[in-house]
């Protein structure tokens, strides 16, 4: 049957991986974190010792990395060089450090080929900062998932006590805060709503809800 391609944008914490793990998985499409590619590079340019700030020496790392993302059923695995760094791109060195990383042009255009590639035979769901606006300007459905910055410090908060992990409810505030800034007002392909993206709110919807939202959304265009 027809397959179309699904971008779903917004800041940190807003829910995008959730939501769009769930959609990927009920349509049987790929899915693709793009947040997981720029962090699988914020690590290897921190092993590596690089100056963060210098675009060469980012982008130099980066023509010399393969990063994989492992489809569901062989566990969404992200890969850097053959190595599972799952949990490693989610500690707060790379969070705190990444929008740093994908702020340079020479990555973000790398960054948009690979992306493309993967997304070439469409039937994906792709879920970043740029990627209805840039990526995938002519994907069939975009979204836009929003939510207060309280919100989401404490959905993320909640995550992180759940699975026993330390967790600082107004430094996660403050964090999410200043990633959502530095994506936001970034020269090159900034976190923005693309004209023709479908706005969610999220403040107040289960993840559940947004999932039936997205669902019918897709329905319509298939
Ligand atoms: O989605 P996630 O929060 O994992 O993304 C991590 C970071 O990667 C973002 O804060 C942003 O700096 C960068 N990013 C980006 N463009 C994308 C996806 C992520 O600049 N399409």
């Amino acid at each position: 049957g027809k397959t179309i391609s699904v971008a779903i944008d917004g800041p940190a914490a807003a829910g995008k991986s959730t939501v769009a793990k769930i959609i990927a998985e009920h349509f049987s499409y790929v899915y693709i974190d793009t947040g997981a590619m720029y962090r699988a590079l914020t690590l290897a340019a921190i092993k590596n010792k690089a100056n963060l700030e210098e675009e060469k020496e980012v982008a130099d790392i980066l023509a010399k990395i393969e990063i994989e993302l492992l489809p569901a059923e062989k566990g969404q695995l992200v890969l850097l060089n053959g190595e599972d760094v799952t949990d490693d791109i989610r500690k707060d060195e790379v969070t705190n450090n990444v929008s740093i990383v994908a702020k340079h042009g020479k990555v973000r255009e790398e960054m948009v080929i690979r992306q493309r590639h993967l997304a070439a035979n469409g039937g994906v769901v792709m879920d970043g900062r740029d990627i209805g606006t840039h990526v995938l300007p002519n994907a069939q459905l975009k979204i836009f998932l929003k939510a207060s910055v309280d919100e989401r410090a404490k959905r993320r908060h909640e995550e992180n006590v759940s699975k026993g992990f330390p967790s600082d409810l107004e430094k996660l505030k403050s964090e999410i805060a200043s990633r959502d800034k530095l994506d936001s007002e970034r020269e090159i392909a900034p976190l923005k709503k693309a004209k023709d993206a479908i706005e969610i709110d999220t403040t107040s919807f289960s993840i559940l809800e947004v999932v039936e939202k997205i669902k019918q959304l897709m329905e319509e265009r298939l």
